[in-house]
């Protein structure tokens, strides 16, 4: 069913921000504010066949009708992944074609329609070829990538729009958390979960963004970093972070991971991480793990790391858990072996320093 592919056409950009000013803007970028020059917008219209009027252009507003379905029902989906500069200077996607079938997996189950994978991987080259410019040049800088889709019909009644706009815009990153590699604290929800059962947890949706907010903001009156959610029904198995999954690491070697049942999304990260353990020699386990149970195995000490992914996170240390009534450390509650060495590997590997073990790498 994909369509065939698109033109891209070019825009020129009037005026791209000057060398300097890029050059101060991404000396430290932190995450998420700082934006390249240029932008892919793509239209889908259900009466023009489709995916159509493929553009590379100046990044600006997007003009909208007050109606457009997004504003109301949210009717949205996104990605996020990264390009990485290599040391011959290329430009290395780690992945894409799983953020691409991610991408449509969340598309159907948020009734929209599916962009077909090339295009979603030529939309990145595209912007890619004219802003390559913005990698930042220190250590743990990345381009981190978002493209994203919404319902742009104006139209007020509840149904699946029939015009949609995909858009890719680009952000100059440095570490997701201040602190960098360090352990993290995590605050225990037991007010609130993220999603339950035949809602939309796997999926790549704002709303589920959206209902974590407040969440996270007692997470960090209460001095965390991120917010553990717990399953819906029992309120009792860790789920994930509001932005990462989770990996608990045993003193006998072994390794735990919450299932794919639904409710989390289906890290690129975490499969890369269990492909990587087990090539390893260590016995992964993706199987339901229950806040009690963890807190009974940090204190034990049969539980000797946590570590939390993610694109933006990558890896990182969990090194303190705390909840309305408990409070426990991990291991040192700093990063432990296990945790820095798999992110050494993945790191190395996103940057072509380490051997690529299944061809996840993607050189533009
Ligand atoms: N879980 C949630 C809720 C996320 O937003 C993310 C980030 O994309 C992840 C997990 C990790 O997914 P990935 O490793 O594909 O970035
Ligand atoms: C990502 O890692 O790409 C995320 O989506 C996490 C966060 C920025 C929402």
């Amino acid at each position: 069913a994909d369509a065939p592919a698109l033109d891209f056409q070019a825009i020129p950009h009037p005026a791209p921000v000057p060398g300097e000013t890029r050059r101060q803007a991404i000396a430290d970028p932190g995450f998420g504010t700082v934006f390249t020059d240029h932008m892919v917008v793509l239209d889908y219209d259900e009466a023009k066949g489709g995916w159509h009027s493929a553009r590379l252009g100046p990044r600006e507003a997007i003009a909208l009708d007050p109606a457009a379905a997004v504003l109301h029902y949210a009717q949205e989906i996104f990605e996020g992944l990264k390009a990485y500069r290599h040391d011959d200077g290329s430009l290395a996607l780690f992945r894409p074609e799983q953020n691409a079938r991610r991408f449509n997996a969340s598309a159907r189950r948020m009734a929209m329609p599916e962009l077909p994978e090339e295009l979603f991987i030529e939309s990145i080259r595209q912007l890619m070829a004219v802003d390559r410019d913005w990698m930042p040049d220190a250590e743990g800088g990345s381009l981190y990538l978002r493209p994203f889709m919404f319902a742009s019909e104006a139209f007020l009644g509840v149904r699946p729009a029939k015009q949609y706009k995909f858009v890719l815009i680009c952000s100059p990153v440095g570490a997701y958390f201040k602190g960098g590699a360090k352990a993290v604290k995590i605050w225990v929800s037991s007010d609130y979960v993220r999603a339950a059962p035949g809602g939309t947890g796997a999926a790549k949706t704002g709303g589920n963004y959206a209902a974590s907010l407040v969440p996270q903001a007692q997470g960090i009156a209460n001095g965390c970093d991120q917010v553990v959610f717990l399953d819906a029904v029992e309120k009792k198995w860790i789920e994930e972070l509001g932005g990462m999954n989770l990996f608990f690491v045993m003193d006998d070697g072994s390794v735990v991971t919450p299932p794919l049942t639904g409710t989390i999304l289906p890290g690129i990260t975490r499969d890369s991480l269990i492909h990587l353990l087990r090539e390893e020699g260590l016995d992964v386990r993706e199987e339901p793990y229950s806040i009690d149970q963890w807190e009974s195995d940090a204190t034990s000490g049969r539980l000797v790391e946590t570590l939390a992914c993610g694109t933006a996170a990558v890896v990182t240390p969990v090194g303190r858990v705390v909840g309305e009534d408990r409070d426990f450390t991990i291991g040192s509650g700093s990063a432990g072996q296990i945790t820095t060495k798999l992110r050494e590997r993945l790191v190395g590997i996103q940057r072509g320093t380490v051997a690529d073990p299944a061809d996840w790498v993607m050189r533009l």
